[in-house]
């Protein structure tokens, strides 16, 4: 018997089928057309996914009119404000916050499996000195599986920990370590007796010549950048990890996927690429030119950091991230940046501004994280590595939950073919 609260399909009058309609905990309602096709013949089309669920999630959950983001319930102000990133990286894993005894083993998991085999060294010596560290990065994590194959069975849940916790430990020892490359430093060992944080900006910034004091407010906001990247949803890098790892394919492969995904610029290139045109931009007084550019169908150019595919309200990180820029040029007695003061003058004209109010084109996470990494110290080049760093927590924990669900098969969507019909071969002799 048909069920009211199903959706009927009608063409030319005729039912086809009927399709379900499932509900979440939490947002809009989504239309189960797995049977569409048999049903109906007929594909859907939606080559940029704008309104696909590609999967059943309990990990995050984003309003994007509201501008709310959860990771497992707990809304991420609260998060920033009041946890640490290992906490969250438990939370996200495991569904809930960890009691005292939890969070202990699993920081002392993550901490002691911080280095690296040692013949990664001469891995590392193969690529040349410029080389980008995303590149680096991306190699190298895709390397891991050359390295760690004792633990390469998907199916088994304790070879997928091991796994997830290598990942986890050991992708800030790759980044600092891609980032010492790069300017001809030699490599840090990691020291266990510092947090995840400290010990990234270690690694990063100690020489042998003089050791590296750790300053808290640095830490902090390396803590509090960690936490506002480590997952969002089904983004394209982490929608492109859940593809690859749909086939079968090994966790270290699948983060190297994700990581060549996040660099691109609408996604988290975007950090590299604000600073890059804020630099470009200069004064204030260009600031219009910029937005008649950005408004110009015809150019190419963006404004990076604003827009997002999902919040048409403020990003929440972006709020969060804003507030700890201020904190962190205070602290450090950054007086009056310049860099800082045409962001927040190019942010209240395009907030202003009757096409970015039109498209709800607000700050996103990207727009103030540049200046922060920018005032402890790292590269522009860095800026999207710290994010793949961070976001190795959401990615490894969505590719778990998607190995765990017993409806998982292999991505593999569908097209609207528009090439040639069939034809018959012509030898190149006959050819014109
Ligand atoms: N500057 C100027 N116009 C923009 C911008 C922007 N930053 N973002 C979107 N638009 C316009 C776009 O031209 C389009 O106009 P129209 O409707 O006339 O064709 C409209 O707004 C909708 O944009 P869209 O490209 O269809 O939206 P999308 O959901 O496909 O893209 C986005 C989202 C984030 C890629 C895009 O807003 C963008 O390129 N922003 C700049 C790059 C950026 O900051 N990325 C970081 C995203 S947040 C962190 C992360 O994901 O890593």
């Amino acid at each position: 018997m048909s069920d009211p609260n199903n959706l009927k399909i009608i063409k030319n009058e005729k039912e086809l089928g009927e399709l379900k309609i499932l509900k979440g905990s939490l947002g809009p309602d989504v239309i189960d057309i797995r049977n569409l096709y048999n049903q109906t013949g007929l594909f859907t089309y939606d080559p940029s996914y704008g309104a696909t669920s590609s999967c059943e999630s309990s990990i995050t959950f984003i309003d994007g009119d509201e501008g709310i983001l959860l990771h497992r319930g707990y809304p991420i102000e609260q998060l920033a404000e009041k946890s640490s990133f290992l906490e969250i990286a438990y939370l996200l894993l495991n569904g809930e916050l960890p009691n005292k005894d939890e969070y202990s083993k699993f920081s002392s998991i993550i901490t002691n499996h911080t280095m690296v085999h040692e013949q990664f060294l001469n891995f590392y010596q193969g690529f040349r000195r410029d080389a980008h560290p995303m590149a680096i990065l991306c190699a190298a994590t895709g390397a891991m599986s050359a390295f760690y194959n004792d633990s390469g069975d998907i199916n088994d849940p304790i070879q997928r920990k091991i796994t997830i916790n290598r990942l986890i430990a050991k992708i800030p020892t790759l980044a600092a370590m891609a980032y010492k490359y790069s300017i001809g430093q030699p490599f840090v060992y990691p020291d266990n007796n510092l947090s995840y944080a400290e010990n990234f900006l270690k690694m990063c910034f100690s020489v042998p010549a003089q050791d590296f004091k750790s300053r808290n407010i640095l830490s902090d906001a390396i803590e509090k950048i960690f936490i506002l990247h480590a997952d969002h949803e089904q983004n394209a890098s982490t929608s492109t990890v859940r593809l690859a790892g749909s086939s079968g394919a090994n966790l270290f492969a699948c983060i190297s996927a994700g990581i060549a995904s996040l660099w691109g610029p609408a996604h988290g290139g975007a950090n590299e690429a604000v600073l890059k045109m804020l630099n470009e931009i200069q004064n204030e007084k260009n600031i219009p030119n910029y937005l008649k550019k950005a408004r110009d169908k015809n150019d190419p150019f963006r404004l990076f950091g604003f827009g997002h595919r999902v919040y048409k309200n403020y990003d929440p990180r972006a709020k969060v991230m804003q507030k700890t820029c201020h904190e962190v040029l205070e602290l450090l007695g950054i007086k009056d940046d310049p860099l800082l003061k045409l962001a927040m003058k190019l942010e209240k004209i395009a907030l202003e501004d009757s096409y970015f109010i039109e498209k709800k084109l607000y700050p996103n996470v990207d727009f103030y994280s540049g200046i922060i990494l920018k005032a402890i110290g790292f590269p522009t080049s860095m800026f999207t590595v710290l994010f793949a760093v961070a976001r190795t927590v959401g990615w490894v924990a969505q590719w778990n939950e998607m190995i765990e669900d017993p409806n998982q098969r292999i991505g593999r969507p569908r097209q609207l073919y528009t090439g040639s019909k069939k034809r018959d071969f012509i030898d190149i002799k006959n050819r014109n």
